[in-house]
C-alpha cells in the first residue's frame, strides 16, 4: 500500500494556490444531472471523490468529459437505475443522487452513502425533507427507494442545520410544484455555491447561505456554465502550516471571509498574517498563547478543520482545549499525534480534549484515521523532527488536490511510496 513519506523541519516558503472546494463540487456533479441539457462546471479539483461521482454517472448512462479542472455532463440519456451498494458506499456525498434523481425522476432507489467514520451520521433529516415533499420510503437495511407520484413544496424545518439534508432537499424541491421554504437551514458557502448552480440553470432559490431558503419550482432546467468555489478547508489547511512552519507563505486564490473563524483563532494564538482579497501571507512563526476551539455549523469554527487545528495547538505554550459538538468520532487522530509526542487528554464523552504544549513533536509512522485526521498527521509530519510514513492515505487523496506537487513547491520533503 503506498504511504506519505514526509522529512519534517522544512521550512515553507512561496505560494500555495488553492483548488476548487471539494464539499461544493461534491454536490455540483449530482446537481447536474438535473439539467435538461449540457452544463459545464470549471475549477474541478482532482480528488478521488470526483473519480467515484464520475463512476456513478457513467453507471447511470450520463456523459461526462473531464479535461484540465472542467467537467461537462450531459444526462439527457441517462438512466435511472439503481446505483449499487459499492457505488454508494464510495464516498458520503453519493447521497446527493437521492434529492437528484427524486426530483428528476420521482424515484431514487440506491444504498446508505459511505465516507469518513467520524460519527454515526444519519441521514433522517433528508429523508424527513422528502417525505413532506410528498415522497414514500422503502428502507431495508441499507437499501432505500424514494418515490414520489409528484414532488410538492413544503415548509420544512430541520432540527440541525445539517449541509447535506439542506442541499438534498433543495435538489428534490427544485422542480416541485409550488414553494418549498426550508428553515434553520445550512448557511455553509456550499450550499450557496449549489444554490447559484441552479439559479443559472434558470431555477428559483432565494436565501441560500442564510437560514431560510425558498424554493419555488420550475419545470425545466437548461446549460450553463459555473465555477466551484475555493476550498476553505484546504486554504485553512495550508494557512494552519504556514503558522507552524511557514515563511513569507502565500495562500492563494481562497476567500479569506469564508475563514473568519479560523483567521480570530489564529490572531488570537499571535499569527501574523496580512489578508488580501484573495490571498493571506504569513510571514513567519511565533511564540503562540494556547487557545479554546469550539466546532459549531458555519460560520463557527469548521469541524473540519479541527484535527489539522490540534497540531497547531501542540505547538502553542500551555494548555489548548477543543470542544467538537458536531461529531462523536472525531478524536481518533489525537490518538496518533500522541504517537509523535503530542501531550493530549481526552474526556470520556470523546467530545472534549485538551492539549498542552508546547511539545516537539518527532516522525513516526502513523495512521490516517479519515480525510481530515489524515491530513493533521501530514502537518504533523511537516513540523516533526525526522522521518514521518502516513498509512492509508487513500483518505487524504479523497480530499486535497494535488498536494504532494503543492507542498513540494514551497520547500517540504514529501513523496508518495
Ligand atoms: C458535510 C460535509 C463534511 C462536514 C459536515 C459538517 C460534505 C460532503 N460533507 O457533511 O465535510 O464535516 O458537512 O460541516 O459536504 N445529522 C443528523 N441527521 C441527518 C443529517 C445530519 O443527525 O439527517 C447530523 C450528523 O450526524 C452530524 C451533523 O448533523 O452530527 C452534521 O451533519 P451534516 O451537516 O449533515 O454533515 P454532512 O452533510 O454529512
Amino acid at each position: 500500500m503506498p504511504k506519505i513519506r514526509i522529512e519534517g523541519g522544512h521550512k515553507l516558503t512561496g505560494t500555495i494556490p488553492i483548488s476548487g472546494a471539494k464539499n461544493s463540487v461534491v454536490a455540483l456533479i449530482p446537481t447536474a444531472i438535473l439539467c435538461d441539457e449540457t452544463v459545464t462546471i470549471s475549477n474541478v479539483p482532482e480528488i478521488t471523490d470526483v473519480d467515484d461521482l464520475e463512476n456513478i454517472l457513467v453507471h447511470l448512462n450520463a456523459e461526462i468529459t473531464r479535461t484540465n479542472g472542467k467537467v461537462e455532463i450531459n444526462s439527457s440519456n441517462i438512466i435511472n437505475k439503481e446505483i449499487t451498494e459499492t457505488l454508494s458506499k464510495k464516498l458520503r456525498a453519493s447521497y446527493y443522487f437521492m434529492g437528484a434523481l427524486l426530483g428528476k425522476f420521482n424515484r431514487v432507489e440506491m444504498y446508505f452513502p459511505g465516507g469518513c467514520t467520524i460519527g454515526a451520521r444519519p441521514i433522517n433529516l433528508h429523508l424527513k425533507g422528502f417525505e413532506l415533499l410528498g415522497a414514500k420510503i422503502t428502507e431495508e437495511g441499507n437499501h432505500f427507494v424514494i418515490e414520489a407520484e409528484k414532488l410538492k413544496g413544503n415548509n420544512i424545518y430541520l432540527d440541525f442545520p445539517s449541509v447535506g439534508a439542506t442541499i438534498n432537499i433543495m435538489l428534490a424541491a427544485v422542480k416541485a410544484k409550488g414553494k418549498t421554504v426550508i428553515d434553520n437551514a445550512a448557511a455553509e458557502p456550499e450550499i450557496a455555491n449549489v444554490a447559484t448552480f441552479l439559479n443559472n440553470m434558470g431555477a428559483k432559490i432565494k436565501g441560500a447561505g442564510t437560514s431560510t431558503i425558498t424554493i419555488t419550482g420550475v419545470k425545466y432546467l437548461h446549460s450553463c456554465f459555473h465555477e466551484v468555489i475555493p476550498d476553505r478547508i484546504e486554504a485553512g489547511t495550508y494557512l494552519i502550516m504556514g503558522a507552524l512552519i511557514g515563511e513569507n507563505l502565500r495562500i492563494e486564490n481562497m476567500i479569506p471571509n469564508h475563514l473568519e473563524a479560523l483567521i480570530a483563532k489564529l490572531t488570537e494564538a499571535g499569527v501574523e498574517m496580512e489578508i488580501g482579497l484573495d490571498n493571506i501571507l504569513i510571514k513567519g512563526t511565533n511564540n503562540y498563547k494556547p487557545i479554546d476551539i469550539k466546532t459549531l455549523v458555519y460560520p463557527g469554527f469548521a469541524t473540519d478543520l479541527q484535527q489539522v487545528m490540534s497540531v497547531f495547538l501542540t505547538q502553542c505554550q500551555g494548555r489548548s482545549s477543543i470542544e467538537e459538538t458536531i461529531y462523536e468520532n472525531r478524536f481518533q487522530s489525537l490518538l496518533e499525534l500522541e504517537k509523535m509526542g503530542a501531550n493530549v487528554k481526552i474526556r470520556p464523552d470523546n467530545h472534549k480534549a485538551t492539549i498542552r504544549g508546547k511539545t516537539p513533536l518527532h516522525g513516526a509512522d502513523v495512521n490516517s484515521t479519515d480525510l481530515r485526521g489524515g491530513a493533521s498527521l501530514l502537518v504533523a509530519g511537516l513540523i516533526a523532527d525526522g522521518i514521518t510514513n502516513i498509512d492509508n492515505i487513500s483518505y487524504i487523496l479523497r480530499g486535497y488536490d494535488h498536494i504532494i506537487e503543492k507542498l513540494t513547491n514551497v520547500g517540504a520533503k514529501i513523496e508518495i511510496i
